[in-house]
């Protein structure tokens, strides 16, 4: 199945199965690194709920997915409880940002980025520098290599796997992590941890990092 068409049917399921809107753990922990106030980017949202956290907190969220089906209830929910500082955009994280450079405060991802080829993600995370503003914070959670999940999917290559669920996803250490974002983020935090996620028997790595001016990009060793 397509990546895309996964999406549509599983928040379809989730939407008729119901689901609650509690932020995530790692939304309610990257909050802590984040500016006071400003606009931050979310990439593949899903039905939002860190959108309305980080919303209700202030800040104006441009909420972004690809699934028409996930935004539209995400956009239903939001306009249910009132909250109107959010814009939300249908958005393929593989093609270029439509954001202007510098735009952004924050680029948060909860649990997406990890469905890309190596090439593809340094583009996306290339991407992220240039729509942040300078110091602006990256924060991400991303899928381990020490995940149980990866025991029960179909190795294709190195550190890519089909999951039970039919899916391709990337399993990442943290020196890879380390390696992709060094000379355009300066990380504060770095790690990974079973405590990261609500599901159970998941481990995630955890990444926040501040945006390198451009210029000033020292990469280490
Ligand atoms: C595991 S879900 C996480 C959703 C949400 N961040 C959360 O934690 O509740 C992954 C999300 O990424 C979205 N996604 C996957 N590939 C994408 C792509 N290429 N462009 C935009 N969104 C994508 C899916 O539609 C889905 O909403």
């Amino acid at each position: 199945m397509d990546t895309k068409d996964f999406w549509e049917s599983w928040w379809t399921k989730a939407e008729d199965e119901g689901w609650d809107d509690t932020p995530s753990l790692f939304a309610q922990f990257a909050f802590s690194y984040f500016p006071k106030e400003g606009k931050i980017l979310e990439l593949g949202a899903g039905l939002g709920k860190d959108t309305r956290y980080f919303a209700q907190h202030g800040f104006f969220v441009v909420s972004t997915d690809f699934s028409d089906k996930a935004l539209d209830a995400s956009k239903w929910e939001s306009t249910m409880q009132k909250i109107m500082n959010i814009e939300y955009q249908n958005i393929d994280i593989k093609n270029p940002l439509p954001f202007k450079d510098e735009e952004f405060d924050v680029v948060y991802a909860h649990a997406v980025l990890h469905y890309f080829s190596h090439e593809t993600t340094d583009q996306i995370f290339k991407d992220i520098h240039r729509v942040l503003k300078n110091g602006g914070v990256f924060a991400t959670l991303l899928k381990s290599k020490e995940d149980p999940e990866i025991l029960k999917s179909l190795k294709l290559s190195e550190n890519f796997y089909q999951t039970p669920q039919g899916i391709v996803e990337r399993f990442f250490s943290v020196e890879e992590i380390q390696a992709e974002t060094d000379g355009l983020f300066k990380p504060v935090v770095l790690d990974a941890s079973e405590q990261t996620h609500e599901t159970e028997n998941a481990t995630f790595i955890r990444y926040i990092g501040l945006k390198i001016p451009q210029g000033s990009q020292v990469h280490s060793e």
